[in-house]
Order: C-alpha cells, then sequence, then structure tokens
C-alpha cells in the first residue's frame, strides 16, 4: 500500500510496513533480521523485559514472530514485530514493538491487525495479553481493536506496576 493510503495516519517518512512471519522469510536473511530485532529490543524495553531474539525461536513451533519490513534506501529494515505464543487453542500476545521513529503512523494498528487475522489460521478462540496498566498507548491500541480488561493483578511487573488482562474472543 502507498504512502498516504487507507489508514491515513501514513506519510512519506514513514513507508508502510510489509508483515512477514519470521519463519517463512528466505533463512539467509534471519540473521541479520533477528540482529535489528535485539537491537530495537534493546532500545525500547528495560533490560529485565528484555526478549532474546536469536535462532532458538525459529525453532520454537509454539512461537511465532511476525516482523514488519520497510523499504528505505533499498534496503529492508524492521519497524516493528510481535511475538505471539500458541497454547491451548489461544494466542497470548507476548509483546509488540513500532520502532520509535515510526510511531504514531498506523503501524502498531497494523500489526495488531496481523495478530488477530493470523490468530485465525492458526484455530485460536481468544488472544490474551498483559499490559502494564500505566501503558496508555499501548492500552489505547487493544481496546481499539476490541481487547477487554479481563483482570488486574497488583504489583504484577514489579512493586506499585499494576498489570492488566486484556482478552478477545475470536468468532469460531
Ligand atoms: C504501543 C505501540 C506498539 C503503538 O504503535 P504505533 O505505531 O505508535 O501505534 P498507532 O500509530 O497504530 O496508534 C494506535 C493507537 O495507539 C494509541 N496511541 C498511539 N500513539 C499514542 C499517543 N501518543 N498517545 C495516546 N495514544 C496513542 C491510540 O489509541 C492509537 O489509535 P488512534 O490513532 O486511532 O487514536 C508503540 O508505541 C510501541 O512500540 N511502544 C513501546 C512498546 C510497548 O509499549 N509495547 C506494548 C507492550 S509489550
Amino acid at each position: 500500500m502507498p504512502c498516504g493510503g487507507a489508514m491515513g495516519h501514513h506519510d512519506s517518512s514513514c513507508p508502510t510496513p510489509i508483515f512477514h512471519n519470521l519463519r517463512r522469510l528466505p533463512r539467509p536473511t534471519a540473521p541479520r533480521i533477528l540482529h535489528e530485532m535485539r537491537s530495537l529490543e534493546g532500545k525500547v524495553f528495560a533490560s529485565h523485559e528484555v526478549f532474546h531474539f536469536d535462532e532458538k525461536v525459529l525453532k520454537q513451533r509454539n512461537m511465532e514472530v511476525i516482523v514488519g519490513l520497510s523499504d528505505r534506501a533499498g534496503c529492508s529494515t524492521v519497524v516493528a514485530y510481535a511475538v505471539v505464543v500458541k497454547w491451548n487453542h489461544r494466542l497470548l500476545l507476548h509483546k509488540i514493538c513500532v520502532s520509535p521513529a515510526a510511531r504514531g503512523h498506523g503501524i502498531g494498528s497494523l500489526l495488531v491487525q496481523k495478530v488477530i487475522e493470523d490468530s485465525k489460521c492458526w484455530s485460536c478462540r481468544a488472544i490474551e495479553l498483559w499490559v502494564d496498566e500505566a501503558n496508555h498507548i499501548a492500552r489505547g491500541l487493544y481496546s481499539k481493536y476490541g481487547f477487554v480488561v479481563q483482570d488486574t493483578v497488583n504489583d504484577y511487573y514489579s512493586p506499585g506496576r499494576n498489570g492488566l488482562k486484556m482478552v478477545q474472543m475470536l468468532q469460531s
């Protein structure tokens, strides 16, 4: 989709990414993409929340990594990703991330829509996630796509940082 397309958020400084399942990308590209994801992950999340993107994620059959690649200067760059875990016909949306420079242009929305779309192919009946109560941006994004708060657990992340469990039931 060209910039300035259906989402209405996009501009020429932020090309719309194409989303791929990491496992389906050509195998030789995986190390570079994993390296970029590790680098982004280290910049965005606190050290105790960092997910270790290494080649083992390609072998974990219950885990899927969706990566959004944008073409910049002829090179595909990671601008967003999501990590999901499948269990018992449910999908745990473990984490989503959009590169700081690309935020506010609808990419997080496209990523959540992609996760919802893919969850149907994986025969999931519900998508669950945990989000920091204070993360109003992520909460706004999840609410926009139909996630509702099912539970609150005090001190879930650390003392004083409560966690919300948000759930979306999918049509069977
Ligand atoms: C949460 C995150 C993925 C959103 O990505 P994004 O590309 O900026 O999201 P979008 O531009 O699609 O915005 C989607 C919605 O998020 C909310 N949102 C985005 N930016 C916002 C802001 N600055 N203030 C308030 N709400 C905001 C809004 O509800 C917005 O919907 P709207 O545009 O219809 O109002 C991104 O901020 C991020 O990676 N944050 C750090 C990692 C993180 O917190 N991940 C979630 C927990 S693991």
